[in-house]
């Protein structure tokens, strides 16, 4: 059988003969995958020729093409073609592009700034970068802030003011909030006091009475609490002391607390040990101004600008 099939065809073999009658076809490859095959020789070695590729001991063949870039020091050089000054160069273009638009900011009063659309749409744009570089890993992504860590961004909360000039400053300069401990200053009983006071602004049903001598050693000289909270318990931005009565909290998680006693102790754990933790870095060494005013009317517009 396998004897007519083979005089019908009659295929080219290549003569090999295994086990009797397995024989080897001598198809030539089809010419477009030959050509195919050609063209991928000659393009490998114009790449070789072209550039960097063979090791050479302790060197490489560098090729022929060039690119010219600046470096970190400002310096513009020309080598041979290799991806890290390839990056450089882009990055140089990118830089380049944005120049002109933080020149515009620069010259641009911060309530000019949104106002002018194609400037305000750069500053979505790049604010977001820059914000999720340098400031997401403390203020969150999006600026929503973090309990215990650092503000919410996006409400109309502000520790240190909402005016163009007060968030330049926090970005520039940084900002070092403190409250002393009043462990020796005071005993529990007014500790709770003191508490209740300050959870009846947050509608807390906490005892009345207690709230009352709260108020009044808010006021008084012993405590102190109003020098720095101001006698409405609104805080004073100069220095970022807390509103105290918008229910809105960064270091008491009043929040999470599910009883009334349990919201007592967190304000108490407050007033007993001192608050030295609300650290904002500086950034006038990290950022350029154009950069520093370019997120201030980012910030400013995220939530609650002034
Ligand atoms: C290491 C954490 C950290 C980083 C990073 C950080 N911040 Fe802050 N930021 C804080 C803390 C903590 C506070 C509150 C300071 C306080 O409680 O006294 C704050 C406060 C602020 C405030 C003041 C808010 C108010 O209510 O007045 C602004 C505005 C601000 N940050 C913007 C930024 C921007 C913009 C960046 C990025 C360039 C940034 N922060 C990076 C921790 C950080
Ligand atoms: C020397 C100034 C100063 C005095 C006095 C002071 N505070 Fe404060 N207090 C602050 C500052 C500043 C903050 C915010 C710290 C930060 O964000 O880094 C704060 C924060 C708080 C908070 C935390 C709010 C939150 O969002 O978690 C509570 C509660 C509080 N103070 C209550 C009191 C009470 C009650 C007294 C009086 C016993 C008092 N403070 C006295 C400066 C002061």
């Amino acid at each position: 059988m396998s004897q007519d099939k083979k005089t019908r065809q009659a295929p080219q073999t290549t003569g090999h003969v295994w086990d009797g009658d397995l024989q080897e076809y001598n198809n030539p490859v089809p010419d477009w995958w030959l050509i195919a095959f050609y063209i991928s020789i000659a393009a490998a070695v114009g790449y070789w020729l072209v550039f960097p590729a063979w090791p050479i001991g302790g060197t490489y063949t560098k090729g022929f093409d060039t690119i010219t870039y600046v470096n970190d020091k400002g310096v513009t050089k020309t080598t041979h073609w290799n991806t890290r000054a390839l990056f450089l160069k882009k990055t140089n273009e990118a830089v380049a592009a944005q120049k002109p638009y933080y020149t515009k900011i620069a010259n641009t009063p911060f309530e000019q700034i949104a106002k002018d659309p194609d400037l305000n749409s750069f500053v979505i744009s790049a604010g977001k970068a820059l914000f999720s570089d340098n400031c997401a890993p403390c203020h969150q992504q999006g600026g929503g802030g973090k309990m215990g860590l650092a503000p919410n961004l996006t409400d109309d909360d502000w520790l240190y003011g909402g005016h163009f000039t007060q968030i330049q400053q926090t970005i520039t300069n940084g900002r070092h909030g403190y409250m002393p401990p009043f462990k020796t200053v005071l005993n529990d009983t007014q500790m709770t006091e003191l508490a209740d006071y300050v959870l009846s602004f947050s509608k807390v049903p906490v005892n009345p009475a207690s709230a009352q001598a709260g108020n009044a050693l808010f006021h008084s000289e012993t405590a102190a609490c109003y020098y720095c909270h101001g006698a409405d318990a609104k805080g004073r931005t100069v220095i970022g002391s807390k509103n105290l009565t918008d229910n809105i909290w960064l270091w008491a998680n009043v929040p999470a607390a599910q009883t009334v006693a349990d919201k007592e102790n967190v304000i108490k754990n407050v007033i007993y040990h001192g608050l030295d933790k609300g650290v904002m870095p500086a950034w006038k060494d990290r950022l350029s101004a154009d950069q520093i005013k370019l997120l201030t009317v980012y910030e400013h517009d995220l939530g609650g600008g002034q």
